[in-house]
């Protein structure tokens, strides 16, 4: 099992036993659109994988990697890149899936500046390239960072620490920020998540443009399923499963529990089939290994063999910033 590079920590992979469950029987070529440190890669080779192609936008998932990977010779192939881009790696594929967000190297790393606990650059890039958050935070107009905040954070004080961080410029350090947030909020009660998380996270989302990535990764991974090749993506917040859910029920023709009020839907060929409604969460066992864990949920669903389609990322619920005003 691979360590964190800092503290030797073992990374863990979320909710993998009941998503290879789910899969089995596994063969054929898989993706893995969220490599990182390939604990998903791994053990779809296990269960019966003849090949993954492992896809991350961050260059050290792969150094890290490089140690154990070549044991597997061609049956891992290692693809810098972006998971909404995955039909143009591969097509006809078994399987594909998404296990989002950051992953406990990059947050352990206080250098990648995703973290309010450990000092650092103010930079949240998993990428490691284009603007960091300190850029956003220096340059973004007050209005549009009250926007992120609050959309992106679901935090209510967005409008007070956009106020603050615009009064606080520049930013360069994950603790200045963290220390800005902390001064607009009450203390956390015990219990309670640090001040900064939701601010963090949206931060965050905003950089690496999460959302945007999730809707055109599902509409990515449509395309390139064959016929009876699995979906399975493992969400963190209510956000995201919020997206893959609607994504899953429109696709599958499920609009049941659509809001009454919706304009009515155009019925679709199923692209998608579900066996299991309900999302798949953490049991006891892996809270107590794993706290990580704690909000991870599992979706899987079946490629049919209807053709692929669009959907409009409004549709599954997606927040969106306001449109900037012409100067
Ligand atoms: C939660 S970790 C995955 C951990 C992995 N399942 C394991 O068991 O080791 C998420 C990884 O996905 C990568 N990632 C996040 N969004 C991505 C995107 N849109 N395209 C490609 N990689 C992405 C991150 O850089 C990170 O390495």
């Amino acid at each position: 099992m691979m360590s964190d590079p800092d503290n030797g920590k073992p990374h863990i992979p979320v909710l993998i036993r009941p998503l290879i469950a789910a899969v089995s029987p596994v063969s054929g070529v898989w993706i893995d659109g969220t490599f990182g440190a390939g604990g998903y890669t791994r053990e779809l080779l296990a269960a019966g994988a003849d090949r993954v192609i492992g896809v991350d936008r961050d260059p050290l998932a792969f150094e890290m990697a490089e140690s154990w990977a070549s044991a597997y010779g061609d049956r891992i192939k290692m693809q810098l890149g972006t998971f909404s881009k995955l039909d143009e790696y591969a097509s006809d594929l078994d399987g594909v899936v998404l296990d989002l967000g950051v992953s406990s190297m990059q947050l352990d790393l206080a250098e990648r500046g995703f973290s309010f606990m450990r000092d650092g650059p103010l930079d949240m890039r998993m990428s490691q390239d284009g603007p960091s958050a300190a850029d956003l935070c220096n340059t973004a107009d007050e209005e549009e960072l009250a926007d992120i905040i609050y959309l992106y954070g679901e935090e209510r004080a967005s409008r007070r620490i956009a106020r603050a961080i615009v009064a606080a410029r520049p930013l360069t350090t994950t603790l200045q920020l963290a220390k800005i947030v902390e001064g607009c909020l009450p203390r956390a009660k015990p219990n309670q998540s640090h001040p900064a998380t939701r601010t963090f996270q949206a931060l965050r989302i905003a950089v690496n443009n999460e959302y945007g990535e999730l809707a055109a990764g599902l509409m990515a991974a449509e395309r390139a399923l064959k016929p009876g090749g699995q979906l399975a993506v493992v969400t963190f917040h209510s956000v995201e499963d919020r997206m893959v859910k609607r994504f899953l029920q429109a696709r599958s023709g499920n609009t049941a529990n659509a809001n009454r009020y919706a304009p009515e839907v155009a019925q679709i060929t199923p692209a998608f089939r579900i066996e299991k409604r309900k999302a798949i969460g953490p049991d006891a066992q892996e809270l107590d290994e794993n706290p990580r864990s704690r909000s991870a949920k599992l979706r899987v669903a079946i490629r049919t063999d209807a053709r692929a389609q669009d959907i409009d990322p409004a549709d599954l619920g997606m927040p969106m910033k306001k449109q900037k005003r012409g100067r």
